[in-house]
């Protein structure tokens, strides 16, 4: 199969690696598409996308660019010449999932997108076999390794936030700007993807309740040792009550989600004839990112594609949560609720606030 790069930083190095020192040499990597003004030094680089769009011998496409533009007209413009794509650009699937999943559909391409959520972690395949031969009942789990490592150390070393911070920003895991991380925008677009998958459906991403660890500080880590609890950002899509939210949570110390360190990424997803699967593995680099994405095109070359279906969009509306929820005010008062409603999560003036399990 002839496949072309577009982007040729962290991932599309990875992909191009692996396939070159695997000898994976079914996989012909015929052109790759670097920014105007790149040093290029490989013959087949190239900055001019036509060439690629119009070479009729490249079928596959793998996008590792990132953002929503240029990668949207590419990918788009890709499929309507018959160009399977294959991305790791979780922003773009999230937001285009049901456009993206129809234009494929249309043209009679494939469009997988493994690397999108969880790096390396076989996550989507199995969400979408399950999902095949059973409901998916819902899943929970962790799908952002920068900010498990911050909750990590903030755990088990004592660190403050801003300490264990500065130590994932050194170790390249998290970006010089890491609202997106911190904040629970990665970790929606993952929770968007993978629910859409396990429902077959295609949710807005507008009203989604979503809160990160920004606020978090040692003294609520301190309270949660105290009772016992470890805290965790959360993934989580519940099929019944229709419910998708990242939210820091607690679980018991003894549970496997609370054992999960650094910056690993660990999902349960439910079903009725599997009973709880769980996943566990690296989220994001270099080889296990391009690792994802190489499955993806073996599962094209062997045309072992499980068929996505979607609708037009949904949006989510929530019942009254019954769960006990921890809650630090701006003030600083701390309580412990039986249950809250959507309204009642949204109040301004909670600091942080946790669900608990
Ligand atoms: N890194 C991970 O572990 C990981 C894990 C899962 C998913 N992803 C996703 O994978 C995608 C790529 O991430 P990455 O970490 O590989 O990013 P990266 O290291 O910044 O690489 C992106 C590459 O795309 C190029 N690029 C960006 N915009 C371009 C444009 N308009 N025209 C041509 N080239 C362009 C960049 O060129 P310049 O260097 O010239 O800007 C760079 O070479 C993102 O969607 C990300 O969310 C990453």
């Amino acid at each position: 199969m002839n496949i072309a790069i577009l982007g040729f930083g962290t991932v599309g190095k990875g992909v191009y690696e692996i396939i070159k020192n695997n000898g994976l040499t079914f996989l012909n990597v015929t052109k790759i598409y670097r920014r105007k003004g790149s040093k290029m030094t490989l013959p087949i680089e190239t900055d001019d996308i036509d060439s690629i769009l119009n070479d009729d011998s490249i079928e596959t496409i793998v996008e590792c660019m990132g953002g929503l533009e240029p990668a949207y007209d590419f990918v788009t413009e890709a499929m309507k010449k018959g160009k399977n794509v294959v991305t790791a650009n979780k922003m773009l699937v999230a937001t285009f999932y049901d456009e993206l999943i129809n234009l494929s559909d249309d043209h009679d391409v494939y469009f997988l997108f493994e690397a999108s959520v969880g790096g390396g972690v076989p996550w989507i395949e199995n969400l979408s076999r399950v999902g095949f031969v059973d409901d998916v009942k819902g899943f929970k789990g962790i799908l952002n390794g920068s900010t498990n490592y911050i909750l990590d150390r903030m755990t088990n070393e004592g660190l403050e936030f801003d300490e264990a911070l500065t130590q994932v920003q050194e170790l390249g895991y998290a970006e010089k700007d890491p609202s997106s991380d911190i904040d629970g925008d990665d970790v929606l677009y993952k929770t968007i993807i993978s629910a859409n998958v396990a429902s077959k459906k295609s949710f807005s991403m507008e009203g989604v309740l979503k809160y990160g660890i920004r606020n978090i500080l040692k003294k609520d880590i301190d309270y949660f040792k105290e009772h016992d609890f470890v805290c965790k950002l959360i993934a989580e899509y519940d099929r019944d009550t229709n419910a998708i939210m990242v939210m820091p949570e607690l679980f018991g110390k003894e549970q496997s989600i609370s054992n999960v360190a650094l910056n690993f990424n660990y999902v349960e997803l439910y079903c009725n004839s599997s009973g709880k699967l769980s996943f566990e593995g690296q989220g994001a680099g270099k080889f296990p990112t391009g690792f994802s994405i190489v499955e993806d095109l073996i599962r094209i070359e062997q045309h072992a594609v499980v068929p996505m279906l979607t609708t037009e969009k949904v949006h989510v509306k929530y019942e009254k949560f019954d769960n006990k929820f921890y809650v630090r005010y701006k003030d600083d008062k701390v309580e412990i609720l039986d249950g809250m409603t959507e309204s009642e999560i949204r109040n301004d003036n909670i600091a942080f606030i946790a669900k608990i399990n």
